[in-house]
């Protein structure tokens, strides 16, 4: 294998040669200094670069490289479309399952899938570990003060009041009253229907109406009935929906961007996809707050949803209000419908595992006694532990949020 080091040896010669001749008087001319400065820079470059691949691909065979000035930046740009396997790869190899990573300028910093850094930076020292300006600079535009782009106090007393509301059975009655009714009335018709009439169906799509309508019930009380079709199984647009889908994927965009001032560049001057983001934006927003001004108006105190419950517990403004719930709608929407798509799409290769699901259904069934077209409550829920593992297992192969952001 060559070295850097007998490269270096090799030049040395090779100058150390030509040197001599030109002290001979012989290749005066020829080596003239803007041409020696030209030739050493060349051979400085091509020293670092195989320096630092050699290191490392050597000291830390990762397959991570990392270069002068740009840092691991092109390995980053070659992989962008496969982000997620490529840092697994990645990580994997590493003895400590962590890496650190650089770009130009001072943008960098550390990516790990070690358990023990996990616990430090989420758990034991979660106060140093802010979300910082970085990724509130990517969320604020979309989600303002909720959940996810706020720190400290903003932060706790939201995730406070979430978790407490969570915990009530009211909510979860709510909750459950709301799937269910999503099940029988469009989810089972509209795959029967699909069955009968012979159509073909995008399985993903059909799970990410269904908790899309589901979310924003819990969340606001509002159907946007996206889950809706018609006799030959023709599915309704929600402009809502569409809105909220634009808004998420364009804001979860700006992650990818190797060179973050491009999308601000494009936000300055308000063309191409921050355009569609300002206007995607702005209908969401101007809906969520048209619920929210008829609620706070309104006089029936009977609403159980989330936003009824931010509104009697906390003093909150109708913007934060806003925020808050749109995060929620967020948080909700992918997550469950990715974890239904992959859940099914494993079912399907292992009939074994079906069958034990099935079977648990019918002892809880019959231990309840529910009848066939019955849906199943929270209790019943309760005892289906394998049903629970099998699903658990989906989650551990193919997590919906696979990753998370902090700042130090
Ligand atoms: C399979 C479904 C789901 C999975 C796998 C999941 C996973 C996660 C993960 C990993 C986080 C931490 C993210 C981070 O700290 O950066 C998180 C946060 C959160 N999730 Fe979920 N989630 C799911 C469904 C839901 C649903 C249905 C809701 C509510 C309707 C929800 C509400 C939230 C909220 C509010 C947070 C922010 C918590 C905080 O910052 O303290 N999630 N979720």
């Amino acid at each position: 294998m060559i070295s850097p080091l007998s490269i270096l040896r090799g030049l040395t010669n090779y100058f150390h040669i030509h040197v001599v001749s030109r002290e001979r008087g012989r290749y005066m001319e020829f080596f003239c200094l803007p041409a020696l400065i030209f030739f050493l820079l060349s051979v400085l470059s091509l020293l670092l670069f195989l320096h630092t691949k050699n290191q490392s691909n050597h000291c830390i065979p990762t397959g991570i490289r990392t270069y002068p000035v740009v840092g691991t930046l092109p390995d980053f740009l070659k992989n962008r479309h496969r982000f997620l396997e490529w840092v697994t790869e990645v990580l994997i190899k590493h003895p400590a399952n962590t890496i650190a990573v650089r770009g130009p300028g001072d943008v960098g910093g550390i990516v790990t899938a070690n358990p023990m850094n996990v616990e430090h930076i989420l758990k034991t020292n979660f106060e140093n570990y802010p979300k910082g300006d970085w990724i509130t600079d990517v969320l604020h535009d979309f989600l303002g003060g909720g959940i996810f782009s706020s720190d400290g106090e903003m932060w706790k007393a939201q995730r406070k009041t979430a978790s407490f509301e969570f915990s009530k059975r009211s909510l979860r009655n709510f909750v459950m009253e709301t799937v269910q009714q999503e099940i029988q009335n469009r989810l089972i018709p509209f795959l029967q229907t699909a069955t009968k009439t012979n159509k073909t169906i995008d399985l993903q799509d059909i799970f990410e109406r269904f908790t899309f309508d589901n979310v924003c019930m819990v969340a606001f009380n509002y159907d946007p009935k996206f889950l809706f079709f018609d006799d030959s199984c023709n599915l309704s647009s929600s402009p809502f929906a569409l809105a909220f889908a634009n808004a998420a994927n364009i804001t979860a965009e700006r992650f990818r961007y190797a060179l973050p001032f491009l999308w601000k560049l494009k936000k300055h001057f308000n063309i191409g996809s921050e355009a569609i983001l300002k206007q995607s934006i702005s209908t969401v927003r101007d809906f969520a707050m048209k619920i929210i001004r008829s609620r706070r108006s309104s006089t029936n105190k009977e609403n159980t949803d989330l936003l009824s419950r931010f509104i009697i517990s906390t003093n909150n403004s109708d913007e934060l209000l806003r925020d808050i719930i749109i995060s929620f709608i967020l948080a909700g929407r992918e997550t469950t419908s990715s974890t239904l798509a992959w859940f099914f799409w494993l079912l399907s290769s292992k009939p074994q595992v079906e069958g034990k699901i099935i079977r648990e259904l019918e002892s809880v069934r019959t231990q309840f006694q529910k009848g066939p077209s019955e849906v199943f409550d929270y209790q019943e829920l309760q005892e289906m532990e394998y049903l629970h593992a099998a699903v658990s297992e989906a989650l551990r192969l193919y997590p919906p949020v696979a990753g998370g952001l902090e700042s130090v």
